[in-house]
């Protein structure tokens, strides 16, 4: 069964763990959005990789990797991860594919990004300052530059003329003329020899490959309630991070998606600015940054903690079709007397069971809060369900009663073995005949 993997929430929700930990189930798997704003962290025998461009299967030798369509790719920050791989002894050659049609986020698409932000002052949005969102905006404005394009060696032909008019945009964007376009076609041309060899049609690729019977997962990054469509606009990133976005990122049909999982962790977090209902700014938010290390891991920024938000998580139920959760960190929140679940949100003196789609409206929202008991032995690295506190469990039971669907996957330490997989959940289906017998 194919599986796409996915945020819940707002980032950072320990995707990258549980994809490196489901890798041996699949052949494939494949990024469909977003670039290197993602930094998705696995610990593999104690060492510490992030991955932000490249799929986290890659530490499994024999699983193919893809960058598709709908990922914005900085070719020097892929060469730099792809460096950083091989300076830990892992090889991606023959396992890593570019799609001919992702696009190019291009020298000057961090500056513009840096000028936007400054221009919106105290509305800023905190993004991450990688390019991205002016690399889709030239996207949707149909004069981006695609991966396949770098091939284009001619001195005048589409190639150039795009490179020649972005630049030209740029100078006047920027209100000067610092940046020479033949300079910027001179450096995207000397990527093209170490890149021609990953460029691929990865849509045929996927195609060809599950007509075969290989089994693929779809690696999303960021979060539902980042989603340009679905997330908390404007304050989200510039692409779909919701699993339609796979369709459209890969080139594939949306049935090819055979099932979903949500990554949440047992709270919330949040970077950069925007609304954030149960956002915790005094001693209890720092309790968690500081126990659960939050802090980004593509740009060390603090991030913004508060407790489960069972609204945000049920809206991300609706937007993915989940079909169960993979409940992260859960360790994070050992030894504390009393937890506190989001159930619904007061706005206006009414009480509301949905996220409203209006920004100031969700800002001005309330959390309603449930009171569980909290658990003092520690949860974490354990491995069996009924081994976790009795009050660990009835926190669990109520996350997935309150959010509407199973936990498959509790996550119990940042290492692949702290991990407990509900073997009577949809979870066996993906893990088969391997399943650890409990
Ligand atoms: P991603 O972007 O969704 O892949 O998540 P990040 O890698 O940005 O952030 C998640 C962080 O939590 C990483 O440092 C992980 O190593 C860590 N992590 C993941 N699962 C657990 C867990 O169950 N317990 C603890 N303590 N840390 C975890
Ligand atoms: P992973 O995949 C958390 C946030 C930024 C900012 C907003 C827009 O590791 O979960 P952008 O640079 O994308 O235009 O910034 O989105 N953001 C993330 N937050 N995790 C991420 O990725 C993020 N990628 C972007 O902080 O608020
Ligand atoms: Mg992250």
């Amino acid at each position: 069964m194919n599986l796409c993997v996915l945020g819940a929430q707002w980032g950072d929700e320990g995707k990258g763990k549980i994809v490196d930990l489901l890798t041996p189930q699949f052949d494939i798997v494949a990024r469909y959005q977003g670039g290197h704003n993602a930094g998705h962290t696995v610990y593999v025998d104690g060492r510490k990789f992030v991955l932000h461009l490249i799929p986290s299967g890659i530490l499994h030798p024999g699983v193919i990797c893809i960058i598709g369509n709908g990922v914005v790719v900085d070719p020097r920050a892929l060469f730099d991860e792809v460096d950083e791989l091989a300076a830990h002894g892992i090889d991606v050659a023959g396992r890593l594919l570019v799609s001919d049609k992702a696009h190019v986020i291009l020298p000057y698409h961090r500056e513009l990004e840096v000028l936007a932000e400054a221009r919106r002052g105290e509305r800023k949005i905190g993004t991450t300052s990688r390019g991205i969102g002016p690399a889709y905006e030239d996207k949707i404005g149909r004069r981006g530059v695609r991966i396949g394009d770098l091939a284009d060696q001619s001195p005048d032909g589409t190639l150039a003329s795009a490179v020649r008019e972005n630049v030209a945009a740029r100078n006047h964007a920027v209100g000067d003329a610092a940046m020479q376009w033949e300079q910027v076609l001179a450096d995207l041309r000397k990527v093209w020899p170490r890149l021609e060899p990953l460029v691929a049609d990865t849509s045929l690729y996927l195609y060809k490959a599950m007509a075969c019977g290989q089994r693929v997962m779809f690696e999303g990054a960021q979060g539902t309630l980042l989603d340009i469509d679905h997330g908390t606009y404007p304050f989200v990133t510039s692409s779909n991070a919701v699993a339609g976005g796979a369709a459209t990122g890969l080139g594939i049909g949306p049935r090819s998606i055979q099932s979903v999982l949500g990554v949440a962790k047992a709270y919330a977090t949040r970077v950069g600015e925007g609304p954030f209902p149960t956002e915790l700014t005094g001693a209890m938010g720092e309790r968690l940054r500081e126990t659960g290390q939050e802090y980004g891991a593509s740009t060390g920024r603090p991030r913004r903690c508060g407790w489960y938000d069972a609204v945000a998580v049920r809206y991300a139920v609706r937007v993915n079709g989940l079909d169960a959760l993979a409940i992260t960190k859960l360790d994070v929140l050992d030894g504390l007397d009393d937890l506190q679940i989001c159930t619904a949100y007061r706005l206006g003196g009414k009480e509301i069971a949905e996220l409203p789609a209006d920004t100031a409206q969700l800002a001005a929202c309330e959390p309603v809060y449930e009171t569980i008991a909290g658990w003092r032995q520690p949860t974490r690295g354990v491995t069996r369900f009924a081994e976790l506190p009795r009050e660990a469990q009835r926190y669990i039971r109520r996350l997935e009663e309150i959010s509407g669907v199973p936990a498959a996957i509790v996550s119990t330490g940042s290492d692949r073995g702290h991990t407990i997989v509900r073997d009577d959940s949809i979870a066996a289906e993906w893990f088969g005949a391997r399943v650890p017998v409990k």
